[in-house]
């Protein structure tokens, strides 16, 4: 049955530890959706995904290549980033089925549908929780990056097989398999 679990982020390191929990429990095979408007922090959970498994060195958005691949813990990592609907069919050229086999995939999606995907593992929504005008203005000339209203972010997991819940729950709550 599908499940979803939601997760509070106060600042991009934040966002970055909760990705690298979730990448602890990621298997081979496995297909991640990041859905979120421009700015959420998709790229940003990708680096701490990466990081959690064991990529070193910059994760930065595929914009002109549409993917990019690092050798990581499960084999490959495949970033992808459809931030434009046309890169849909170059998406489904990609053969995303065929590369994820080697490892995991990480796919960077705006608001759009996803009918060029096959299964999905989890879908991780990322939305801004203290965005206005207010916010806004009280960000100006402080130069803050961390701990400002808006920073935080709602993240939600999206699964639908059950048996992998409990993990993911886990790892959201800051709990690293293995570890007890
Ligand atoms: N809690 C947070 N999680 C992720 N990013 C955040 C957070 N708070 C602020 N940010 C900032 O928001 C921006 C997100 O950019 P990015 O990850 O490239 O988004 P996207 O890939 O969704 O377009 C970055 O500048 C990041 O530092
Ligand atoms: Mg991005």
């Amino acid at each position: 049955m599908a499940w979803m679990l939601p997760a509070r982020s106060a600042s991009p390191d934040a966002t970055r530890a909760l990705a690298a929990r979730l990448a602890g429990v990621a298997r081979r095979g496995d297909v991640i959706v990041l859905q979120g408007s421009l700015g959420a922090g998709k790229t940003t959970f990708a680096q701490g995904f990466a990081r959690g498994l064991g990529v070193e060195g910059p994760v930065t958005s595929p914009t002109f290549t549409l993917v990019r691949q690092y050798p990581c813990t499960l084999g490959q990592l495949v970033h992808v980033d459809v931030y434009r609907l046309d890169h849909l069919s170059e998406v489904a050229d990609l053969g995303l089925a065929d590369l994820v086999e080697e490892g995991v995939a990480l796919v960077e999606w705006g608001d759009a549908a996803r009918p060029a995907l096959g299964p999905v593992t989890w879908t991780v929504d990322i939305t801004r929780v203290g965005t206005g005008a207010g916010t806004a203005a009280g960000s100006v000339g402080t130069g803050a990056r961390t701990g400002t209203a808006d920073d935080e972010r709602l993240l939600t997991v999206h699964g639908e097989d059950d048996a992998r819940r409990g993990e993911v729950a886990s790892a959201l709550a800051g709990q690293v398999p293995g570890a007890a």
